[in-house]
């Protein structure tokens, strides 16, 4: 059976799912927030180290304002509200991504980061504002202003996430198969699992099965 360390998801399909139950995008994402708590819970039942989630990209601020200020004042609340609860449970908040927001949403992830940075159970990297090919192309400027030499060791330390195991399984939810400018070079070697459901829709039950199925793959590695 397969090791399970980190489980990489692009929530996909809010949009589509408020518009069709609430003709509201942004009773969506609300419905996402829910999601999400639920899946924290069964990755932490899974015993599973890292999970990332792709909140928020570099291309999606190309979204009406009033939809980019809901999705703030969502996560703020978020993390205003449950902060304490995640550090009960020693989870440990990692932020992956430009923090370029308000100065009141910038202290407050800083905050919850620090205030959580030592707990072991489960570290939860939020992509914010994050863009893969943008990281890429920093850790290459990186490598070039410290006169390193380019390989992959090298590269990797310049990453966002560079102290993390890549994703074992990318699930993408709402019925779309790209990677959107996500973890490109950590997904080398992942399980990708496309999940017709949308975001909202999405239950343990569904991620189990997907858990279930990536333990079961011969994963070869380039090898036979
Ligand atoms: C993609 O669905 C989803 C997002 C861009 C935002 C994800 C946000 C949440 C799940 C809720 C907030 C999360 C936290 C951690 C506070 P979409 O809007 O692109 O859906 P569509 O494809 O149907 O338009």
């Amino acid at each position: 059976m397969n090791p399970l360390k980190h489980v990489a998801i692009i929530m996909d399909g809010n949009g589509r799912w408020g518009l069709k139950h609430k003709n509201s995008r942004n009773a969506g994402h609300k419905a996402g927030l829910n999601t999400v708590e639920k899946i924290i819970k069964e990755t932490i039942k899974n015993k599973i180290d890292f999970l990332t989630l792709y909140a928020f990209s570099t291309e999606n601020w190309k979204r009406p304002k009033k939809e980019i200020n809901y999705l703030f004042s969502l996560l703020q609340t978020f993390l205003i509200e449950r902060i304490e609860e995640l550090h009960k449970q020693n989870i440990k908040l990692k932020i992956i991504g430009i923090k370029s927001f308000s100065s009141k949403l910038n202290n407050l992830l800083k905050r919850s980061e620090k205030k959580t940075s030592k707990n072991k159970k489960l570290q939860i990297n939020l992509a914010l504002n994050y863009g893969s090919k943008f990281e890429i192309i920093n850790a290459f400027k990186k490598l070039k202003k410290n006169k390193e030499k380019i390989n992959e060791k090298n590269l990797s330390k310049y990453l966002l996430t560079r102290d993390v195991p890549d994703p074992d399984i990318l699930i993408r939810t709402g019925n779309t198969n790209r990677l959107s400018n996500f973890l490109l070079w950590q997904l080398a070697y992942s399980e990708i699992f496309f999940e017709k459901k949308l975001w909202p829709d999405f239950n343990e039950k569904d991620y189990n099965k997907i858990i279930k199925n990536f333990k079961k793959i011969k994963r070869n590695f380039g090898k036979i």
